[in-house]
């Protein structure tokens, strides 16, 4: 590894090369209104295998022409059209004869920005209502085996009053007279509801005839198309130079790393830390799956006593944090050190973290950093490779499988960079780590078998810094208990606690308690987040 003391750049190498492949496909441009919808709109038109990119929607009409799209969405957003400042398209776009839909919020800007009406605070339609087609109206969107009256999911509080001229009102329910707007000439659609949600029966039906039909997408991004995409674009990166992968056993890296390989090869070395504080058999799995399955050659480096060292009396979150990572970044450049003609290190960014937020606020856009690995040398001029920057998460899932990944690998939950330094409250011995790891092993296989492993977003142990009385035979015991932590969620950024069944619940208390020593308690966390975080530090 060379050090010029230059910083890390992040995510600029192989951009433009990935920009140059993608226009030559039909890709849609999703343009951000805010909030979250966007992400699942361009999810679900992936689904129907069209590339699809989120764009902020201070994009104007030059930036969407240069992007060469085949069609485009305007997704729904928190504002109304009539408050100040409330985000609007770039007007040229409407006329540049690119097929558009609108959704929600996208809906009503169509109606508003092009002549019709939009009503201020009708009474407004929240989840699950019914849309009927309004009689003698020809629709182009809604097909005929699309049924007359059909459920829809609503979330709205305007609703549009007249459509523009031109347009055609096809659809109604209760609160929003014109559901369904259409200029078939224009190539203009708008609908009020949100196809994308699973609540929408036969809103997947309607994406796939606009993309497929309306708009003529090509119906042609796989995971196979990926896959020889980023292969022909890695090889021509990186040419004969070497190349540095950070294993953390997480899928993203895991995947990356197996792609990475299949382009280019010997030139790959993977460097896996073993930091002492991995979940029970994750080393030997990573050590088995990359070097003896796929033969990738793989540094393991052993090093969870120099960890435990670091952590002795240590117990405040962020300082533990600190120390992992700080000591992380220095047993990888040592163990790198020996690798010095590398000229690339992977990482397995997603397209979450490089989506530029289109704000409703019209905010610039921001890149976030994001180094999976756990933070890497700042004077590291290495140059990035980052075959996942275009995909979602469970798109590197299907993308893990199809190249072989096991599925151990591939459906494993997120865990933290600091591992089971996190989850052991206060200082971090390696007699709590070995405790914690049969306790967290029992919750995942027990999950496993209960079938609920892809249900549920994170399951795991976390080992308190406490301990409590008990009785076991006629012995009175004093031992730590273990927290059970199980929730549900889309994107870690708000969770549930997974409502697991009673009988699950009591195997898991029965076996932990009987199977690992140190313990005499089991109790189940039912906080969300927010308020609370899903690690307990
Ligand atoms: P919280 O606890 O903030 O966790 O609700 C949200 C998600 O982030 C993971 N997490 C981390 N990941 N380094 C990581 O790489 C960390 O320090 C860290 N802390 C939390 C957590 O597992 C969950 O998926």
């Amino acid at each position: 590894m060379k050090a010029h003391g230059h910083s890390l750049s992040l995510g600029v190498f192989g951009a433009d090369d990935y920009d140059k492949s993608v226009a030559q496909r039909s890709t849609v441009l999703v343009v951000d209104f805010g909030a979250q919808y966007a992400q699942l709109i361009a999810r679900r038109v992936r689904e129907h295998h069209v590339y699809s990119e989120i764009v902020p929607h201070t994009i104007t009409a030059a930036e969407v022409a240069a992007k060469n799209p085949t069609a485009i969405i305007l997704s729904g957003g928190p504002k109304s059209v009539h408050i100040d400042g409330a985000p609007r398209l770039d007007p040229a776009v409407y006329d540049s004869g690119v097929p558009i839909l609108g959704i929600c919020y996208g809906a009503q800007l169509i109606a508003h920005q092009l002549g019709g009406e939009v009503a201020r605070g009708t009474r407004g339609e929240y989840g699950r209502t019914q849309m009927a087609r309004i009689t003698g109206s020809k629709s182009t969107l809604l097909t005929i085996d699309i049924p007359a009256e059909q459920d829809v999911w609503m979330s709205h509080f305007d609703a549009i009053s007249q459509v523009p001229v031109g347009f055609i009102a096809t659809a109604s329910t209760p609160d929003a007279p014109i559901a369904v707007l259409e200029n078939a000439e224009r190539r203009i659609w708008g609908v009020q509801y949100h196809p994308e949600v699973v609540h929408t029966p036969h809103g997947a039906a309607v994406l796939k005839h606009f993309l497929h039909t309306l708009a003529n997408c090509e119906p042609s991004w796989t995971m196979g198309s990926v896959i020889e995409e980023q292969i022909a674009l890695v090889r021509a990166q990186v040419g004969k130079q070497r190349v540095i992968c950070g294993l953390s056993g997480g899928v993203d890296s895991a995947v990356a790393a197996a792609l990475v390989h299949r382009a280019i090869g010997s030139q790959l070395t993977c460097v896996y830390v073993d930091t002492g504080l991995m979940r029970k058999g994750e080393s030997d799995q990573v050590v088995e799956t990359f070097k003896r399955n796929m033969g990738i050659e793989l540094i393991h480096v052993d090093s969870g006593a120099k960890f435990f060292d670091g952590l002795k009396g240590t117990t405040e979150p962020e300082a533990k944090r600190k120390i992992i990572g700080e000591l992380f970044v220095r047993v990888f450049e040592q163990h790198t050190g020996g690798v010095t003609d590398a000229e690339f290190l992977v990482q397995g960014t997603l397209y979450p973290d490089v989506i530029e937020s289109g704000g409703s606020d019209g905010t610039a856009a921001v890149i976030k950093s994001h180094h999976n690995v756990g933070g890497l040398p700042e004077d590291m001029t290495l140059k990035l490779i980052e075959p996942l920057r275009a995909l979602f998460k469970d798109e590197v899932r299907r993308l893990g499988s199809e190249l072989g990944l096991p599925d151990e690998i591939v459906w494993r939950q997120p865990f933290p960079g600091p591992g089971l330094g996190v989850r052991i409250i206060g200082e971090v011995t390696p007699e709590k780590v070995a405790i914690l790891q049969e306790a967290d092993a029992i919750v995942r296989e027990e999950v496993r078998l209960a079938g609920l492993e892809r249900e549920i977003w994170q399951a795991f142990a976390v080992l308190p810094d406490i301990r409590s009385v008990g009785v076991q035979g006629d012995e009175r015991t004093y031992a730590y208990p273990i927290i059970i932590r199980a929730v549900t969620s889309d994107d870690a950024m708000t969770a549930d606690w997974a409502r697991l069944p009673y009988d699950l619940l009591e195997r898991m208390s029965s076996r932990i308690i009987n199977e690992v020593d140190g313990v005499n308690r089991v109790a189940y966390d039912i906080t969300s987040k927010p308020p609370g975080t899903i690690e307990w530090e």
